[in-house]
C-alpha cells in the first residue's frame, strides 16, 4: 500500500462526470422544461406528455434533475410531483426577465464543441475556430459580415445571462449617486445599464457596441421603456475614438477576450477620455493574486484559450498594473457576484 492510500478518489470522479451535470442542465434548457412546467405541480404521466417522451427517460431526467436542485419533488396521497426549484423559476423559466437559459445554450452549442479539442487549442496557441478556417477572425470580428450576425445576436444574448447577476449586485458594490454619465463600452446587452439607470434616477447612460449588438441592446432598454435614459451608439472600440464627457467608464468580460498590450491600449483609451474626475469600473471573473483559482475564473481563462487569440482571465495584480500603465491614480478591488469582481479605478 502507498503511504498516500488515505487520498480518496472521489475529487477525479466529480470532475470526469462534470459534463454529466452540465449536459443535464443543457438537455432540461432545450427542451423548456422549467418554462413548460412554470408554476406548477405536474405529475410524472402529466411531465411525460409536456415532454413528448416515454415513461423511462422522462422518470430518470426528473429525477437528475431533482438531484441538481433544478426539480422540486413533493409527495402528494404517493404520488409523485414534480415542480421549478426556487432557482429553476428564477433563472430557467423563459418568461422572467431572470432568465439565463440563453448563456445555459451558448455553452452547449457553441463552448461545448469547442472545448472537444482543448489539446489542439492548447498546442497551437489558437482559437479551435483558427483550424476550422476561421482564419485570424474572433466571433467580434464576423459580426460585421451578414451572415453571423444572427450569431452575435444570440451570443449577445447569452452574455446577458452571464452578465445579469453582476448587473444586480453592482448598486451594492459602488455607490453612483455623485455621477451623472456612464458609458459601457462593448456594453452587449446594455444590462449593466439598465441595472444602474434602473435604481439611480440621477444618471443617463450609453451602450457602445458593435451595430448588430446594439440592436440587441436597444430591445433590452425598450423592454424597462429605458430609451430616455439610455441611448446605444455603433462603434468599433480599437478603430474609433471614445466619446468624452462621461464620469463612469464601465468595462465587462472586455479585457479578457485580448493580451495585456490591446488592454493597456483601451484602457488608455478610456482614462483620456474620461472626465478628470472619472472612473473605470471593471467586471472581471479575476484569478486569484497566486494563480491558483478560483476554479470558475481560471477555467474560464482556458475557454479564452480555445475561443481567443491572445485571451486569458487575469488577477487583481495584473490589471493593476494595466490601469497603472494607463494613468488611472488609485485602484480598488471589491466583491460583486461570485464569481464576478469589480476593479475600480479612479483618474484622479
Ligand atoms: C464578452 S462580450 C461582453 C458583453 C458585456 N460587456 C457583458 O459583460 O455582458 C464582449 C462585447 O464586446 C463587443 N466588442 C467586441 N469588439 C468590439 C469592438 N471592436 N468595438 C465595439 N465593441 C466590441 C462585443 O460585441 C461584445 O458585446
Amino acid at each position: 500500500m502507498s503511504a498516500n492510500s488515505n487520498i480518496s478518489p472521489e475529487p477525479i470522479f466529480q470532475m470526469i462526470t462534470g459534463f454529466w451535470v452540465s449536459k443535464a442542465l443543457m438537455a432540461a434548457v432545450e427542451l423548456e422544461v422549467f418554462t413548460k412546467i412554470s408554476g406548477k405541480q405536474v405529475t410524472l404521466q402529466q411531465l411525460q406528455d409536456i415532454l413528448e417522451m416515454e415513461q423511462r427517460p422522462t422518470d430518470v431526467f426528473a429525477t437528475s434533475l431533482a438531484s441538481l436542485g433544478l426539480l422540486k419533488v413533493t409527495t402528494e396521497n404517493g404520488r409523485r410531483l414534480y415542480s421549478n426549484s426556487a432557482l429553476a423559476d428564477l433563472f430557467l423559466d423563459k418568461n422572467k426577465s431572470s432568465y439565463m437559459g440563453d448563456i445555459v445554450t451558448m455553452f452547449d452549442k457553441r463552448l461545448y464543441k469547442g472545448w472537444d479539442k482543448l489539446v489542439l487549442a492548447l498546442k497551437t496557441n489558437k482559437p479551435v475556430s483558427a483550424e476550422e478556417g476561421g482564419g485570424a477572425e474572433t466571433i467580434f470580428d464576423q459580426a460585421k459580415s451578414k451572415e453571423k450576425i444572427e450569431e452575435i445576436k444570440k451570443f449577445t444574448h447569452s452574455m446577458h445571462g452571464v452578465s445579469i447577476g453582476p448587473a444586480m449586485a453592482l448598486a451594492k458594490s459602488f455607490d453612483f449617486s455623485k455621477y451623472r454619465k456612464m458609458v459601457d463600452i462593448g456594453g452587449g446587452s446594455g444590462v449593466y445599464c439598465i441595472e444602474v439607470v434602473k435604481r439611480n434616477p440621477n444618471i443617463s447612460a450609453v451602450v457602445l457596441d458593435l451595430e448588430p449588438v446594439c440592436q440587441v441592446a436597444q430591445e433590452y432598454i425598450g423592454k424597462f421603456n429605458l430609451q430616455d435614459k439610455i441611448q446605444t451608439t455603433a462603434l468599433d472600440f480599437w478603430k474609433e475614438p471614445l466619446p468624452s464627457g462621461y464620469d463612469v467608464a464601465f468595462l465587462s468580460h472586455i479585457l479578457h477576450d485580448y493580451d495585456q498590450d490591446k488592454d493597456t491600449f483601451l484602457l488608455k483609451k478610456i482614462c483620456d477620455s474620461l472626465n478628470n474626475d472619472g472612473v473605470v469600473l471593471i467586471s472581471e471573473w479575476l484569478i486569484n493574486d497566486e494563480k491558483t483559482g478560483p476554479p470558475p475564473s481560471a477555467l474560464m481563462g482556458l475557454n479564452m484559450i480555445v475561443e481567443s487569440y491572445g485571451g486569458r482571465n487575469y488577477s487583481f495584480a495584473e490589471i493593476s498594473k494595466m490601469l497603472k500603465t494607463a494613468g488611472f491614480k488609485r485602484i480598488e478591488k471589491r466583491p460583486l457576484a461570485t464569481p464576478a469582481e469589480l476593479i475600480v479605478g479612479y483618474k484622479s
